[in-house]
């Protein structure tokens, strides 16, 4: 936080490609103020401005952003460009071409950071962005930033080394205006202080619960302790009724299991190998998926619900999602999650004090 006249203002940050708001959750957590976030999908944005109060919602393809047009609806001083375009926007061929249609999202992103100069920017993304084109995505990623005036680093990161009960794994690019680079936090939580799927969800019941309805028991561990602090009930927390058959063959498959401990006849009753996954109550979940129905529960004969999956991702229980529950996983499914950004925007916050 830095200090005008004698007050403390927060950092102010725009949110691109901002889904639900899991960047941007942990960014508030950490003392910032999220002006808006920009998206093209509505649902995600309603459960968006729902969870961050005084932040505006600005539906826009980002493909066609003129940003010069933005900064009026956005009426002030930007310090950090945080987000995460979706992946396809990056096929950069090692060679830039600006007319790429393919590439516009990326561009979107580029074009407003060097429009707004801000302090900072943070750019998330899948791990094998990094390898792409045998790197040279990575590599054109850091030169196009350095030639608008920034030090980039990149660093890919293990959600569960950040006290997410999660081995999601994201690249995380960040930028500072000038010549001092980013270094990147160290793990808050190592091997042996993982937080497991169980820590984080056993708490939360096998049936439905009608939104705001009480939890049936106090919390089980440090972590949902954690999660409830500011909640008034338990939301998101419809269950998906499977088949009879889906739940036959789901309750032959143990805790931590998957298609392999079925028998031989089973094996190819779903034609994806993530088929049939059983969550480890002993271990943080494998990535959580946006809702496709293969991994279930490490005991109930269901697959989680988007209570489950939102604690899976670490938003607290108070963050709240809208639309239907096909449209909370997704939302949920594809957030950073807030823990994760939440260590991140600390750290960033001693780079925006020099
Ligand atoms: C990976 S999600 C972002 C998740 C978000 N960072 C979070 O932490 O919750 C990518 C988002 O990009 C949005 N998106 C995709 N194409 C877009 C476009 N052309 N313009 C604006 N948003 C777009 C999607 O609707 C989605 O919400």
């Amino acid at each position: 936080m830095t200090r005008v006249n004698n007050v403390s203002v927060k950092p102010t940050v725009i949110d691109l490609f901002s889904g639900c708001g899991g960047l941007s959750k942990g960014f508030i957590d950490a003392g910032y103020e999220i002006v808006a976030g920009l998206d093209n999908w509505e649902d995600a944005l309603e459960t968006f401005v729902f969870n961050h109060p005084g932040a505006k919602k600005i539906k826009i393809d980002l493909a066609k952003v003129v940003p010069r047009e933005l900064e009026k609806k956005i009426g002030k001083r930007i310090d950090v460009v945080i987000g995460g375009p979706p992946c396809q926007g990056f096929s950069i061929s090692g060679k830039r071409n600006p007319d790429d249609p393919r590439n516009l999202l990326y561009r979107g992103f580029v074009k407003t950071v060097a429009y707004f100069k801000p302090k900072a920017f943070l750019l998330e993304n899948v791990p094998n962005l990094v390898s792409m084109n045998d790197g040279k995505v990575k590599d054109e990623i850091l030169r196009e930033f350095k030639n608008i005036g920034y030090a980039v680093n990149y660093k890919i990161l293990l959600a569960s080394d950040y006290g997410v009960p999660q081995n999601r794994r994201r690249v995380v690019f960040v930028g500072i205006r000038g010549e001092k680079g980013f270094e990147f936090p160290r793990a808050t939580n190592d091997n042996l202080n993982k937080v497991s799927s169980k820590m984080a969800i056993s708490d939360l019941p096998q049936q439905s619960v009608e939104d705001g309805g009480n939890y049936p028991s106090p919390p089980k561990s440090n972590y949902q302790e954690e999660m409830r602090k500011k909640s008034t009930g338990i939301f998101n927390h419809q269950i998906t009724i499977h088949t009879p058959r889906t739940i036959e063959i789901i309750s032959q498959v143990p805790d931590g299991g998957n298609y392999k401990n079925l028998s031989e006849d089973l094996h190819h009753t779903r034609k994806v190998n993530i088929a049939w996954t059983r969550l480890n109550s002993k271990l943080p979940s494998f990535t959580i998926d946006t809702g496709h129905n293969h991994h279930f529960h490490y005991c109930f004969n269901r697959v989680p619900t988007a209570r489950e999956s939102a604690r899976i991702q670490s938003f607290p229980d108070n963050f709240i999602f809208l639309g239907g529950k096909t449209s909370q996983l997704k939302q949920i499914g594809n957030a950073v999650p807030p823990r994760m950004a939440n260590v991140l925007a600390k750290e960033l916050l001693n780079y925006l004090k020099e």
